[in-house]
């Protein structure tokens, strides 16, 4: 009999997939999309990641998935309710990136409040001519208000690296009035995005939000780009109605908005939340185990619970 067929979408590393995988199961990684659709009709299992689309079309291609794993926690690239509706299984990653994201989400935080990317810019292209008193002046965050929207793991973790860099912090959560959010907003001198983002939170910070906030606000986004209005990010940035932004995660990911790159005050990465050895490591080996489970008939830790609407 076939061994089970477990499709890559991306290279996971060759020796975690062998120490993972043992020989209960045959594997292949893809490198276009004619492989794709040559192996799901075969495939027992697809992991995926974050910008890959698992839609009810290519899940119609693969009558013999029970598996989809993600190798992300977020999981807004997946078509769940058509998952569920196929009993198909997903896991994903989570724990094993908290504490990577909620350190980069500092670091944007950081570059942004003291320049750290233009300053190094600047002497880079050999600008530095001598000491001033007023080069790239920052803010200190000290006794600053941090206002985190999403209650996750992700959140909370930021959360407690702020309390000890002594800003005081509090939270919004899914349940909270538009009222309450408003009046939260309005005194954030950070307010930093960590919702598992799905078509309910789109633009969760739009136009009307952006316009109430504070002149000296510093934005902060890790989670996904579309949970913000970019435009109207974009528009308050140039206008100076706040005093800056740091985003990991765009709305057209991997297009960035042409006017982005050309503003001094946001700091831009590559989405890059998780991207340190260990964590990239634990995912993988996390992605496999939830993968490796379903195909056991087990039910893992990892697995994303969907309520079948
Ligand atoms: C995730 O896993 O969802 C993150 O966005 C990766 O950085």
């Amino acid at each position: 009999m076939n061994k089970p067929l477990i499709v890559f979408a991306h290279p996971l590393g060759q020796k975690i997939i062998e120490k993972r995988l043992g020989r209960r199961f045959q594997y292949q990684i893809i490198k276009n999309e004619g492989e794709l659709k040559a192996l799901l009709p075969q495939a027992s299992a697809l992991v995926t990641f974050l910008s890959f689309k698992v839609d009810s079309a290519l899940l119609s291609g693969a009558p013999h998935l029970k598996v989809v794993g993600n190798y992300a926690v977020g999981v807004d690239n997946i078509d769940l309710q058509e998952c569920a509706r196929r009993k198909i299984a997903v896991v994903n990653t989570p724990n094993v990136l908290t504490r990577a994201t909620a350190e980069l989400a500092l670091s944007l935080l950081t570059a942004v409040a003291r320049h750290t990317v233009a300053s190094d810019a600047f002497c880079r292209e050999g600008k530095f001519t001598g000491w001033k008193s007023d080069l790239f002046l920052g803010q200190e965050l000290k006794g600053r208000h941090a206002v985190i929207v999403g209650q996750g793991r992700i959140g909370k973790e930021f959360g407690k690296i702020l309390k000890a860099l002594g800003l005081s912090v509090e939270f919004i959560s899914r349940k909270e009035s538009k009222a309450t959010i408003s009046r939260k907003i309005k005194r954030a001198h950070v307010l930093s995005l960590h919702l598992s983002y799905d078509p309910s939170n789109h633009h969760w910070l739009n136009s009307e939000r952006i316009d109430s906030l504070r002149k000296d606000c510093i934005v902060i986004n890790t989670s996904r780009g579309s949970a913000i209005d970019e435009g109207a990010l974009v528009q308050a940035l140039k206008t100076g109605k706040i005093f800056g932004a740091g985003l990991d995660v765009y709305e057209k990911e991997p297009q960035i908005h042409p006017e982005l790159p050309q503003l001094s005050n946001v700091t831009l990465l590559p989405h890059l939340g998780s991207a340190t050895e260990e964590t990239r490591q634990a995912m993988a080996e996390l992605v496999m185990d939830g993968v490796v489970a379903v195909l056991s008939g087990k039910q893992p830790w990892n697995q994303v619970k969907v309520k079948v609407r």
